[in-house]
């Protein structure tokens, strides 16, 4: 089965993505063909500085690779290494209705907050789709928050095989429940533009001065707790096993530790589980050729696997005369 995904560059990787992607493609490497990619032009809507997008696009390669994803069994590339992407998204636009991109969450909720809209975030699902229908995909593992664009892919991938015939394969999206919207410091959904994120891998310090600003009820210290609907909780419980979430419920039950004491121990908690990773981290970043190299290998055979797809499709568009 090919399980594929893709990650803005547009700020520091967060639990968000951790949780809601980068950990379901490393897990599925054991028994599948991971397709990740580096979504640099996605990135473009918000980064508009050039050394930046290149600086994020490097940092997220590095982080992506220090997290697990395997070279040798994977492909993985970056997004504008592989031309192909932006032909195919010419030809998915002519099957695009204006009103799919108009219902589209991650415009609407941009248009809503007063941002004014380029037709880059308007056209963004199509770019997604091209991305997805690129490749052959069976499976797309995303936060709840991609479910949409997974869907628009659908959608339009469907109404190219009615004009042309069954060229494009539909993918299917997998949402993992207990981590589908992990929360930000505030409760709301984890993301960079909320400015509410834990980063994966940042200085010791930092992280804990975001998580010291985690949001939670004022209780006298000695009272009991309340662990359900907790944001330090809800954080807390993605990185432990059953047992560890029995024991700490029963901390916040038995009254005598402010919640003070549960953010330093979800600090710790965040810090040791990505301790390998970090040390995997710090080779990277000491060798950003040796992950130059890297993305422009994955670069050739996700390439390959595009020009098989386009060959097709220029075909019957009757683009090839
Ligand atoms: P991006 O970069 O915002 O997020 C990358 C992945 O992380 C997931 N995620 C979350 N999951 C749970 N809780 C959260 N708080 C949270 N925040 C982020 C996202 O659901 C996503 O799976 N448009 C995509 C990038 C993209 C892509 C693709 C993904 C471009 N082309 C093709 C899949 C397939 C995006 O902005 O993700």
């Amino acid at each position: 089965m090919r399980v594929f995904t893709g990650i803005q560059p547009s700020g520091d990787l967060h639990i968000g993505n951790y949780f809601g992607s980068i950990k379901a493609m490393v897990d599925s490497q054991a028994e599948n063909e991971v397709f990740a990619f580096i979504a640099n032009y996605h990135a473009m809507t918000t980064v508009q500085d050039g050394r930046r997008l290149s600086e994020l696009t490097m940092q997220a390669a590095t982080d992506f690779l220090a997290l697990g994803i395997d070279p040798e069994k994977s492909t993985f590339w970056v997004q504008s290494d592989v031309k192909e992407v932006l032909e195919l998204y010419w030809f998915l636009s002519s099957f695009t209705p204006m009103g799919l991109l108009e219902r589209a969450h991650s415009y609407k909720d941009k248009v809503a907050k007063g941002i004014s809209a380029n037709h880059s975030l308007f056209a963004y699902p199509v770019l997604m789709a091209a991305d997805i229908l690129l490749y052959d995909v069976d499976v797309v593992p995303v936060g709840k928050d991609q479910i949409q664009h997974v869907e628009i892919a659908r959608d339009i991938a469907i109404r190219f095989n009615n004009a042309y015939g069954d060229i494009l394969k539909l993918p299917e999206f997998r949402v993992d429940e207990n981590v589908a919207t992990v929360p930000g410091i505030d409760g709301q959904k984890m993301s960079k533009s909320y400015g509410n994120t834990i980063n994966i891998f940042g200085d010791e310090k930092a992280q804990l001065k975001t998580i010291k600003k985690i949001v939670t009820e004022a209780v006298p210290m000695e009272e009991p707790k309340e662990w359900r609907g907790c944001n330090v909780y809800n954080i807390a419980k993605l990185f432990l096993d059953e047992d560890e979430c029995l024991a700490l419920q029963e901390r916040y039950e038995r009254g005598g530790e402010g919640h003070g004491h549960f953010k330093l121990y979800l600090a710790e908690v965040i810090w040791e589980h990505f301790r390998p990773y970090r040390e995997k981290r710090a080779y990277y970043e000491a060798h950003q050729d040796e992950v130059r190299d890297i993305l422009k290998a994955g670069a050739a055979k996700a390439s390959e696997a595009a020009r098989e797809i386009m060959e097709k499709v220029r075909s019957v568009t009757g683009a090839a005369y």
